[in-house]
């Protein structure tokens, strides 16, 4: 399938986010990446439901809510009745994840299961078969700007074996480090969401989302 670019506006300029996800939607992302931390699981503070609520009046493109946040289950509900469309929780920060993910689906949102660099990805075998898409984590969760982890490459490629042993149309999102130097080898690997946040709102957004765009063209 064509790869998606989700911009996460996390390196966004708070006070015009309106118009900076505006501007990366009219440069042609795909999704909106939207960050949620909640000081606990990561250690860091970011935004909640109003704010998704909000973004939903700007944009018209999906969001994608990233849940970076313990007991995912009790604020799920809200972030899709606020517009999330596809909703990721940690795998690390749930117990019962089965029923998370029937949840998100029966609510009319795409699941996910997002798993850290040290989580190893053969933890996601049985629940894999209940997932619309599985976000790699290549930098440890918590804060933009940080460098890619290499072997995140390796983990893609294995995740994408053990779906295709599944026949399984799994969508592969990757977040965390990802520029325009090293977008080719994330997609080669497998993945076909592009997460980036500093690369696309830090600089120009309408030549980043482009300049992105162009290279994710080459992939299908
Ligand atoms: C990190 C977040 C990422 C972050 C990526 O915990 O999940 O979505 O915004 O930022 P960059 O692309 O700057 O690494
Ligand atoms: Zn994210």
């Amino acid at each position: 399938m064509k790869p998606l670019l989700a911009p996460s506006i996390l390196s966004a300029d708070f006070a015009r986010l309106g118009k900076e996800a505006k501007e990366a939607q009219s440069a042609g992302a795909d999704l909106l990446h939207v960050d949620v931390m909640d000081g606990r699981f990561v250690p860091n503070i970011t935004i909640g439901i109003p704010v998704v609520e909000s973004l939903k009046k700007e944009v018209e493109i999906p969001l994608d809510v990233h849940l970076m946040i313990v007991e995912p289950e009790k604020y799920i509900r809200d972030f899709i009745k606020a517009g999330a469309n596809y909703i990721s929780f940690h795998f690390e920060a749930a117990v019962h994840h089965h029923r998370i993910v029937e949840t998100i689906k029966s609510e009319g949102a795409k699941a996910g299961v997002a798993v850290n660099p040290s989580t190893p990805i053969n933890f996601l075998e049985e629940i894999l078969p209940f997932l619309d898409f599985v976000l790699v984590m290549s930098v440890n969760p918590g804060f933009g700007g940080q460098k890619f982890i290499e072997t995140s490459l390796r983990k893609i490629e294995k995740l994408k074996k053990m779906a295709e042993k599944l026949n399984q149309e799994l969508l592969i999102e990757v977040d965390g480090g990802i520029k325009l130097d090293n977008v080719e080898k994330v997609l080669s690997s497998g993945a076909r969401i592009i997460v980036a946040g500093s690369a696309v709102f830090k600089g120009n957004i309408k030549e980043n989302v482009k300049a992105f765009k162009e290279k994710l063209k080459n992939f299908s």
